[in-house]
């Protein structure tokens, strides 16, 4: 369900687009569903339709169907939409699309617990249950309804376990309930809780599957909802890492927003976020203040405090940082950046689609951008490559062991002759030789016989 609007976020934003950990709520909801292997998955939209229908993907590149429900009368009429594409045989695990940290395991009890001829509810206690449906039970402690907060009497509203907005039915039965609803209730909507009666009625058992971590159930419903339950899961991931070995200098400062694999002994500072895919090997050092995304760290890399490490997703914007790589402080390195082992890049140097191979240094001020770098290349301070003529990038090619002085331009294309030297303060618009001296700059004069300008009295 992803009709709703989410008036409280105040933003122009469909409440079910925010993110929580990189991720678009109904994402989370969406990866959760195919994770279950789900025969389809299936988006009830209303609400920002067509902003949350291009918002989100299945996650296995398979098919997401979205279902409109317009207007939005009710969690029950949400439902029905679905309806038509919902198999008979089927079972049905009905998810909200602002609900985003439910475990997949926890939704495989569910459905075992439903067992394919039961209706089966996720629930929970809460000390303070107020508007949440109560889970109402006879004596003997077998469900009888969910009562709405608002609908319930006063020794209804005592009764702490409450319903998550979870459930599953075996469809053939499902269908039919919906069909049932009415509208005759406090607040004038069809709840998809009155199937609860239906069932029973029915003689259908009604299973309450009872859980006790409530971040799992949390829903969002305001930025002070949406910011808690990302710190409350950035500290659970945290804690994760922790436990197999990963030394955070603070998990309160930590945040990941895709997949982080750490090899051991891996130390990662204050402030640092990864997100996308990343990898860090044996031994690797993380500075505070880093951002990294889409990026393969190999073993014993240093990576500085305050660097920017802005992989990309398709492989060809990937990074790649070599085993005992120096990087930062105030390093750059984009989408494409391959550099060896033992590579040094130092402060406000950017790397861009360019390959550094073994040992090569770029350690102050420098841009190397569509560049193939030698090994042992030594690259001066405030030398840039000029890929760029204002209509197509070019490549540069710098050969092993040359040393490329301060304050060079590279004019692509063009290529630099191994153990060459570029003298400072050169452009060079042509190849050079390999093991050649190459100056391109104005000859200095001195003149001897030169006199300042003075004022007019
Ligand atoms: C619902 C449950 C309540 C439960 C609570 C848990 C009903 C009637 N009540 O209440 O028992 O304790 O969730 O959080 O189901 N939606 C639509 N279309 C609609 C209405 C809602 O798609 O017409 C979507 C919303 O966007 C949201 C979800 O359904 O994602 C739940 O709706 P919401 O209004 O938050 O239900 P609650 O009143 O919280
Ligand atoms: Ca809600």
């Amino acid at each position: 369900m992803a009709a709703g609007k989410g008036t409280r976020m105040k933003s122009r934003l469909p409440k079910v687009l925010h993110r929580l950990a990189g991720r678009a709520l109904l994402q989370h909801v969406v990866d959760t569903a195919a994770g279950l292997n789900a025969r389809r998955v299936v988006v009830i939209t209303g609400h920002g339709a067509a902003e949350v229908e291009a918002g989100v993907v299945h996650p296995g590149g398979g098919l997401l169907q979205f279902v409109r429900q317009e207007p939005q009368l009710g969690t029950g009429h949400a439902v029905q939409q679905a309806v038509p594409a919902l198999p008979d045989d089927g079972m049905v695990v009905v998810l909200s699309g602002d609900v985003p940290l439910t475990h997949t395991d926890t939704l495989r009890v569910l459905i075992e617990a439903c067992g394919g001829d039961k209706l089966a509810l996720l629930t929970i206690a809460f000390d303070d249950p107020t508007g949440y449906g109560r889970i109402v039970r006879d004596g003997a402690g077998a469900v009888q309804a969910i009562v709405e907060h608002k609908d319930a009497c006063e020794a209804q509203r005592q009764i702490r376990e409450v319903y998550s907005g979870i459930m599953a039915a075996p469809a053939r039965l499902l269908k039919p309930w919906l069909g049932q609803l009415n509208n005759r209730n406090a607040q004038g909507e069809y709840y998809l809780t009155d199937v609860v009666k239906l069932a029973v009625a029915q003689g259908v058992p009604v299973v309450g599957h009872r859980i006790s971590d409530a971040l799992q159930v949390a829903g969002v419903n305001s930025p002070v909802q949406l910011a808690e339950l990302e710190r409350a899961y950035q500290q659970r991931v945290a804690r994760g890492l922790m436990e197999q070995g990963v030394r955070l200098a603070d998990p309160a400062r930590f945040d990941l927003r895709g997949e982080l694999r750490c090899g051991q002994d891996v130390e990662i500072d204050v402030n640092c976020i990864f997100a996308g895919e990343v990898e860090l090997g044996e031994g690797v050092r993380i500075g505070a203040h880093c951002f990294i995304s889409n990026a393969r760290i190999a073993a014993g890399a240093v990576i500085h405090a305050y660097t920017h490490i802005e992989g990309g997703i398709s492989a060809k914007d990937r990074i790649e940082v070599g085993a005992g790589a120096l990087i930062g402080p105030y390093a750059r390195l984009r989408p494409g950046a391959r550099l060896g082992d033992e590579v040094h890049i130092g402060n406000f140097v950017e790397i861009k689609a360019s390959t550094l191979a073994r040992g090569a240094k770029a350690n102050h001020l420098a841009y190397i951008g569509d560049s193939k770098v030698g090994e042992r290349v030594n690259y001066g301070a405030g030398s840039i490559t000029a890929n760029y003529d204002g209509a197509n990038k070019h490549t540069t090619v710098i050969e092993a062991d040359v040393h490329i002085g301060s304050n060079c331009v590279l004019i692509a294309p063009v290529t630099i002759g191994a153990g060459g030297t570029v003298g400072g303060g050169s452009t060079i618009t042509k190849d050079t030789a390999p093991g050649v001296l190459t100056v391109a700059r104005a000859t200095q004069v001195s003149l001897s016989n030169w006199k300042r300008p003075e004022k007019k009295k």
